[in-house]
């Protein structure tokens, strides 16, 4: 008798042989009764969930976040509850565009989302390693999407659709400038910094209102590659994220990033001359200076890729008491989209699953559905309603959030209007060291490579308007 545990059925029964078909004789054919045979073929069917319509491939691990300051005047969240407080958590990093097999060590910007599983529920910070976007209307998220996918007739990516839109959207400039800088291309994610991009909002105990932004910033310092380097590095391992970020957790060397905030008082949104809401903006350093509040540490690799990174699902509609959301249009956009992207892509009852379960008590009257495995209403099988007069879970007014001031006749207002596109992406042209210019410049050429001649002029003349010097960069490096 073996001392290994015996192989059984997924009902538990045990199974015989796991090697051989059951046939009609040693020639075959099969019975249809092998009804192991046919459970092994139909789960092997069923292996593939639908990869995310975005940052399908991706890298994850556990680790703690630790309070080091006391932010606690700006929120009452009991995550930043005292100093040396520690609350496990979840980070998924990811490239936005490739599918799930694309090569890490691709030029993208890199998702940076985070789930901290507090007391108070999973409060998920979904950024990415830019402190801005792309665009500032979500109205134009998928128009953006389809030009860094494939196109729909080469089944190939298209440099043309990713210039004809950007040199369209002059909001782009700032994010696309980070994305062509050396920073558009680290050599893992330990070696970048994180940024929750938009607006959200603090509020504390007195029932006061700040707006925040959040910064990580690697301890690691930031090591990028080349567009050189990255073409060697791929032509040897498409995996160099995965192996780097799970090798360096497997041997005890633990990333980590500081965290900080930018605090801005409320009703001080009205005076700042740039819309403190808009994603393509940042708000200087000078302006508001960054506020230590603590450390991410991932020290726990998951032990099973598909059940914790792969359907761990983000969604930055999980906010808890003291952090709230920020007029930002992207944001409120992506309060829907999250959600909605779960429950198709892992499932009714997707924030269930072990690796998204938050680690405090869940009390809600969402029942039945696909996979109902869980029990929310243990002792009161009947409490499926609220108002009830049988002891069931019921609201707290205590966590309401400050009421917030707003004011607008509803339009749709052209988001273009006033707004200033091109001095903070020149801010950081002009901050760049020389080299990094030139590698700028190089990898904006490489990357126009077959952009028709109409589209090239018109996204000249935005670098232009950046910094002379950014335009005739590039200029230069197209040979003109
Ligand atoms: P600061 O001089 O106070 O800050 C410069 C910022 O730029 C730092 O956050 C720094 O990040 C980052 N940075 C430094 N070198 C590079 C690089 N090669 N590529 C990308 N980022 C780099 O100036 P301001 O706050 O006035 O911002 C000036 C410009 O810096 C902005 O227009 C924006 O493009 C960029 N920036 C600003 C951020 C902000 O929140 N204010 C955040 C990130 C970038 P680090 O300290 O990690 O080196
Ligand atoms: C993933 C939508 C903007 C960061 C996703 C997913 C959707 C989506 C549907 C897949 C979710 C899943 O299947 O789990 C949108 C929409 C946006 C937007 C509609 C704008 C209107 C942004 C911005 C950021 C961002 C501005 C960063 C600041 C991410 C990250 C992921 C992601 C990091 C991967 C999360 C993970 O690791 O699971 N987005 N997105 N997105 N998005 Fe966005």
């Amino acid at each position: 008798m073996s001392d290994k545990p015996v192989m059984t059925t997924s009902a538990g029964a045990p199974v015989s042989d796991n090697q051989n078909s059951l046939t009609a004789g040693p020639r075959g054919p099969v019975l249809m009764q092998d009804y192991q045979l046919i459970e092994k073929l139909a789960h092997q069917n069923r292996e593939r969930i639908p990869e995310r319509v975005v940052h399908a491939k991706g890298w994850g691990a556990f680790g703690t976040f630790t309070v080091t300051q006391d932010i606690t005047r700006y929120s009452r969240a009991k995550i930043f509850g005292a100093v040396g407080k520690q609350t496990p958590m979840l980070a998924r990093f990811s490239t936005v565009a490739g599918e799930q097999g694309a090569a890490d060590a691709e030029r993208d910007v890199r998702g940076f989302a985070l789930k901290f599983y507090t007391e108070e529920g999973n409060w998920d910070l979904v950024g990415n390693n830019t402190p801005v976007f792309f665009i500032r209307d979500p109205l134009k998220f998928p128009d953006f999407i389809h030009t860094q996918k494939r196109h729909p007739r080469t089944n190939l990516r298209s440099n043309t659709a990713a210039w004809d839109f950007w040199s369209l959207s002059p909001e782009s400039l700032h994010q696309v400038t980070i994305l062509m800088s050396d920073r558009g291309l680290p050599v893992s994610p330990r070696f970048m910094n994180g940024y929750g991009s938009h607006t959200y909002s603090f509020w504390n105990t007195d029932g006061e209102r700040f707006w925040v932004k959040f910064h990580f910033k690697t301890q690691q310092g930031h090591k990028t590659l080349t567009n050189a380097e990255a073409e060697a590095v791929v032509g040897k391992s498409r995996e160099t994220y995965q192996e780097d970020l799970f090798g360096s957790i497997e041997a005890g060397d633990f990333p980590r990033w500081t965290v900080y905030v930018q605090v801005m008082p409320e009703l001080e949104a009205e005076k700042t001359p740039y819309n403190p809401f808009d994603l393509t903006k940042v708000w200087p350093h000078g302006d508001y200076p960054l506020i230590e509040v603590g450390v991410i540490e991932l020290n726990r690799n998951a032990d099973n890729y598909f059940a914790d990174i792969e359907q761990a699902a983000f969604s930055p509609s999980n906010i808890v008491p003291g952090i709230g959301f920020s007029p930002d249009k992207m944001l409120q956009a992506r309060i829907f989209a999250y959600a909605d992207a779960h429950r198709y892509r892992l499932g009714t009852h997707y924030e269930a699953l072990p690796v998204n379960a938050p680690k405090c008590p869940v009390h809600h009257y969402y029942k039945d559905g696909s996979m109902r495995f869980f029990r929310n209403d243990a002792g009161n099988p009947d409490l499926y309603y609220e108002p009830n007069s049988f002891g069931g879970p019921t609201q707290d007014p205590s966590v309401a959030e400050p009421p917030l001031r707003i004011s607008g006749d509803a339009a749709r207002y052209n988001h273009r209007d006033g707004n200033d596109d091109y001095t903070q992406a020149g801010n950081l042209f002009r901050l760049l060291p020389e080299g990094e210019k030139a590698r700028l410049f190089q990898n904006i050429a490489g990357s126009m490579q077959g952009v028709p001649q109409a589209i090239i002029d018109r996204q000249l003349a935005h670098f232009d308007k950046a910094d002379p010097a950014y335009g005739a960069g590039v200029r230069a490096a197209l040979g003109r």
